[in-house]
């Protein structure tokens, strides 16, 4: 069953990743991605149409002859492109639209768990002033936890122990989505941990850790993520039978006695409390992105097969085996990001980089020149026997890139060394 065409959606670091998975695959013969970026392009053929084009993919997907396509990010999913893609009777690996909403909705997610009795923090809707204040009176303040329901890119959460600062968000949010949710603080620390469902079987990834603030320390504003690193320690074996258990497999029965399955990969947020108990944060429909820079290299059997399983109904003859080593991942950053990035500044430097996983994010290859196209620009990927050795590797190849006005986190991996 070798020789198969993939196409890839999407173009940042994550995708990145993927592709160059991809590339090491025995099943895989042609990689097509869209719209990729200037590091892909080494490794993919690159097409121009749009992530959340759904119309346009799955025209490409026909033109290119894919017999299955992976979906980076979540707008096409939430769309339905999983969903006009099986029209054509071509294998999706990402899910449908219907499931795309435990990520499109926090409500939606939350009514899920709470049917089927998934650890997770307690909530409330709030869709008047009047139902505010009870509700900040009824969650104890240290500090509250406020959600807008709308895909926000980490943006439409607010935890803070300021009352003025909370009601001003609940009373803007409820003008632009009518109604918004509080919930419970869960302290603890946090760990992603990637699923691949079908509609039979689920494989549960080594777990990682990211890190969103954008400073040193988890100081400053959320970002999409400045650097991760898997395997997490605090993930151990006795969270993980917990996660399993309490989480993953209740998701997964629910998911398959659904009209359609889930074919692709959950992205399962934990916040693991000081007894070792894991509890949902929130879903993805997707990988996390940097986590799936530091995941997917330490996948030692074949990741096209694995994602072709997935689509496909077929992971239950799929063997799993992970290296016993460790990545680390360094965003670097243009400047002003999070907020509205400065652009089109040349990268100088790459060809230094001779060790490692140097995924490319925001870049683009012009008149020679590879220059910057949005916030988080390249992540850099260090490996090695364990994390400390895969810290230095990835610091090394940071350090010996310029990119003016850029930064970095210089703490990745704090937590666990
Ligand atoms: P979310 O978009 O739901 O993942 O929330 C963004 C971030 O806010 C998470 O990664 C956590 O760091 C934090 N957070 C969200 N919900 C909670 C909660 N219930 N308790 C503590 N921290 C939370
Ligand atoms: N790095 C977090 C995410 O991809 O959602």
């Amino acid at each position: 069953m070798s020789g198969k065409s993939v196409l890839v959606i999407g173009g940042g670091g994550r995708e990145h990743a993927l592709c160059i998975g991809l590339s090491q695959s025995n099943l895989v013969a042609q990689i097509h991605c869209t719209p990729g970026n200037a590091g892909i392009a080494d490794v993919a053929r690159i097409h121009s149409v749009s992530a959340d084009d759904v119309a346009g993919i799955v025209e490409l997907s026909g033109n290119v002859g894919a017999d299955f396509v992976v979906v980076g990010p979540e707008a096409p999913l939430c769309l339905g492109l999983s969903d006009a893609l099986s029209e054509k009777g071509i294998p999706c690996f990402g899910p449908c639209e219907s499931h795309a909403q435990l990520e499109g909705s926090k409500l939606y997610a939350k009514q899920v768990m709470q049917s089927i009795g998934v650890p997770t923090a307690k909530f409330r809707k709030i869709r008047t002033t009047g139902e505010a204040e009870d509700a900040l009176d009824a969650f104890d303040g240290k500090p509250w936890v406020i959600k807008r329901d709308v895909l926000a890119g980490g943006k439409g959460v607010v935890v803070s122990e300021n009352r003025d600062e909370v009601m001003t968000f609940i009373e803007s949010s409820i003008i632009t989505d009518g109604y918004v949710l509080i919930e419970e603080f869960l302290p603890g620390e946090e760990a992603s941990l990637l699923v691949i469902m079908d509609a039979e079987e689920f494989v549960c990834l080594p777990a990682s850790q990211d890190h969103k603030r954008e400073f040193n320390g988890d100081k400053g504003r959320n970002t999409g993520g400045m650097g991760a690193y898997a395997p997490a320690p605090v993930f151990d074996k006795s969270v993980e039978s917990k996660a399993i258990e309490n989480i993953v497999k209740p998701m997964h029965q629910w998911l398959s006695n659904q009209p359609i399955p889930y074919r692709g990969v959950l992205y399962v947020g934990l916040m693991i409390d000081e007894s070792g108990d894991p509890f949902v944060v929130e879903f993805n429909v997707r990988f996390g992105d940097p986590e799936c820079q530091v995941t997917i290299p330490l996948i030692a059997s074949d990741l096209g097969e694995l994602l072709w399983s997935a689509s496909t109904d077929c992971l239950q003859k799929y063997d799993l085996e992970i290296h016993n080593s460790a990545a680390l991942t360094v965003v670097l950053a243009s400047e002003g990001y999070p907020g509205t990035p400065i652009t089109d500044r040349e990268i100088i430097g790459l060809e230094e980089i001779h060790h490692g996983i140097l995924h490319h994010a925001a870049t683009a290859k012009k008149s020679g020149q590879i220059l910057s196209t949005g916030g988080r620009v390249l992540a850099c990927t260090g490996l090695g026997d364990d994390l400390s050795a895969a810290r230095k590797q990835a610091y090394e190849m940071i350090y010996s890139i310029e990119l003016e006005g850029s930064r970095f986190r210089e703490d990745i991996g704090h937590r666990a060394l």
